[in-house]
């Protein structure tokens, strides 16, 4: 993301589009409503809509708000951004809390739920779920990599985007998948999708709240940190949530985002 200079598409938009809203449920219930509606449109578009999750501890209040607004999940495809290698049932699994925060209670088909396996090598896991991800999604005419109709992303606080930490492999590769053994924030190993992949995709979503995240997100939308993950994903189409408390640095405070 890199606002400076800012992205222009030929549709007369200026990207990535920063909604700074209040708070965090603020934060939570606009996403969930942009989400609801961009699987309508896939599903309308494409038939068939594959979304790829965040984990961390942002978007549970997403997830259980978008269990709450889609009432016709056919056709749509949840995959994890990334994965920690962690026993499968550990509670420190993303499954774990999307599982518990959207599949259940949205009571979405178990095969349209694709988990990692978490019990193989970080290299063998990552070539295990690209393998799937490539069976599932086929890539558009002309191009080498899968296209995800949404990644959803939190933003870490060194400006990580799904398991892409500053400096990562999964940063310069045109695999879907990597594999990290050594990510700073634990569980260290993880899979991640590439930033190919996520850039690849339809739509990116990043949700960000709270005081810890406004100088991750100020030098994500600096474009003066290429250090930072963040910084790095494609401008265009692709939307930042905010709270006020992670807008705080903003250059320029965007236009406070009226939610729907
Ligand atoms: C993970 C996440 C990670 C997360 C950020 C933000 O597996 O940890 O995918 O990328 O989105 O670290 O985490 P919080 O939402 O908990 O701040």
């Amino acid at each position: 993301m890199n606002l400076g200079p800012v992205a222009h598409d030929d549709r007369g938009g200026t990207w990535p589009q920063v909604h700074v809203v209040a708070t965090a449920d603020a934060v939570a219930e606009h996403a969930a409503r942009l989400i609801a509606r961009w699987i309508a449109d896939s599903r309308r578009d494409h038939g068939v809509v594959h979304v790829a999750l965040a984990g961390g501890r942002t978007p549970g209040a997403t997830y259980r708000r978008l269990a709450a607004l889609v009432d016709d999940w056919s056709d749509v495809h949840l995959w994890l951004g990334d994965e920690r290698l962690v026993p499968a049932g550990d509670p420190l699994a993303n499954i774990h809390a999307i599982r518990r925060d959207l599949v259940l209670p949205a009571a979405i088909p178990a095969d349209q739920v694709h988990p990692v396996v978490t019990g193989l090598s970080a290299d063998a896991a990552a070539a295990d779920y690209e393998r799937q991800i490539r069976a599932a999604l086929p890539a558009p005419p002309g191009r080498a990599t899968p296209r995800f109709s949404l990644v959803l992303l939190g933003l870490g606080e060194d400006g990580h985007v799904a398991s892409l930490f500053p400096g990562g492999a999964g940063l310069a590769t045109d695999r879907v998948c990597v594999g990290v053994t050594d990510a700073p924030k634990p569980p260290a190993r993880r899979i991640s999708l590439s930033l190919g992949a996520i850039n690849a995709a339809a739509r990116r979503l990043v949700i960000a709240t709270g005081a810890a995240k406004t100088e991750p997100l100020a030098r994500a939308l600096s474009g003066a940190e290429p250090a930072s993950p963040a910084a790095l994903l494609a401008p265009v189409d692709t939307v930042v949530i905010v709270d006020a408390d992670a807008a705080r640095l903003l250059r320029r405070v965007p236009r406070p985002h009226a939610p729907h």
